[in-house]
């Protein structure tokens, strides 16, 4: 008989993360190792800081429901697309907690700009903010944001491109001097989605900021959030491009990019993004990474899309964000239930 059992261990080339491997078996063997593995994949995510590779399961682009099966080892709920602010085209069309990224049709998502030159490299790969732009934790923008993103390489573009880039935010949380800890603890930064006109360019270029509805503004958030598993404290923020430089984009310390937030901001994400925080996953067509949005940044990385599809899908996991969100609804389904909107049909 095929053992299928799951063995780990730790990630290479990374100060966190860990892999987990799974026997010969079919994928359904393989998924009923993973699930019923539960609690050992839990404790092992955790202790390796919220990071997790599992290579070879290419068999999940012909059982994409097996993803969803995967994903609920990981949290009570996973996100469904159809039910929030999402256009059909961004979402596989028979499982609809599959969140489509690709740079073909009729998702056409551009690829990520290619870094500045400058310091800050892990094997010729420049990382590190702001010459690496783009870093940012999933659905910032809401309260309360998931706390698990999977991600599954489909098509994958060749190596030394498109690869998706992890940050350890509870190093660097440790990492940063006690004054500048105790200074930013109870600081809120203000999260928002880049299409919505409040990003830095928006502010320098005049343009008007698009009226929201109340489940469409703005959220705010802790800089530093307490992992509700370990209580292990981290950095919480994103690039410019997923904060609110209108109204922040830190609570209290002003507006605007020249504002002394931005300033704290900048600081933060180049401290959080110094290459002995960050893992670098190169992708091969069947992985899967799991990463924790609550101690965690990513980033993706620019890709020759002229030259290469590539196409992830993504679930979204909710349900334990910590007792700072402790019985709150959810942010973003309005009163009226749930539709997609003008300009807001993003994920
Ligand atoms: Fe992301």
């Amino acid at each position: 008989m095929v053992s299928t059992d799951p063995t780990f261990h730790s990630l290479d080339h990374s100060s966190f993360g860990v892999v987990a491997t799974f026997g010969d078996g079919s994928i359904e063997e393989s998924i009923d190792a993973f699930v019923a593995a539960g609690d050992l994949i839990r404790g092992h995510l955790t202790r390796a800081g919220g990071l997790m590779v599992v290579k070879g399961l290419t068999a999940l682009n012909h059982a994409p429901e097996q993803l969803v099966r995967i994903s609920r080892v990981l949290g009570p709920e996973v996100e469904n697309y159809r039910g929030t602010l999402t256009a059909a085209r961004f979402f596989h069309d028979q499982v609809p907690e599959i969140l489509v990224l690709s740079n073909t049709p009729p998702c056409n998502h551009p690829p990520p700009p290619k870094p500045a030159p400058g310091p800050g490299a892990i094997g010729g790969l420049v990382v590190q903010y702001p010459h690496q732009s783009n870093w940012h934790t999933d659905q910032s923008y809401r309260r309360p944001p998931p706390d698990f993103s999977l991600l599954y390489g489909v098509t994958t573009p060749p190596s030394n491109q498109g690869q998706t880039l992890y940050a350890d935010c509870s190093a660097a949380y440790a990492a940063l001097d006690r004054g500048l800890q105790d200074r930013i603890r109870h600081l809120n930064g203000i999260h928002a989605p880049s299409w919505i006109g409040r990003r830095p360019a928006d502010v320098r270029a005049g343009v008007e900021p698009k009226s929201l509805l109340a489940h469409q503004l703005p959220q705010r958030h802790p800089l530093v959030r307490f992992h509700p598993d370990t209580d292990r404290p981290s950095l919480y923020i994103c690039d410019e491009n997923q904060m609110d430089f209108v109204e922040g984009p830190i609570e209290g310390l002003g507006t605007g990019p020249e504002c002394e937030g931005a300033a704290l901001l900048r600081h933060l994400l180049h401290h959080a993004t110094r290459t002995e925080f960050v893992y670098v996953h190169e992708w091969s067509p069947g992985d899967l990474v799991i990463g924790d949005n609550r101690c965690l940044l990513h980033a993706a990385t620019w890709y020759d899309a002229k030259r290469h599809p590539r196409v992830m899908w993504r679930t979204t996991v909710m349900g334990n964000p910590g007792v700072e969100y402790q019985g709150e609804p959810k942010s973003w389904i309005s009163q009226e239930g749930y539709s997609p909107m003008h300009g807001m049909e993003h994920a």
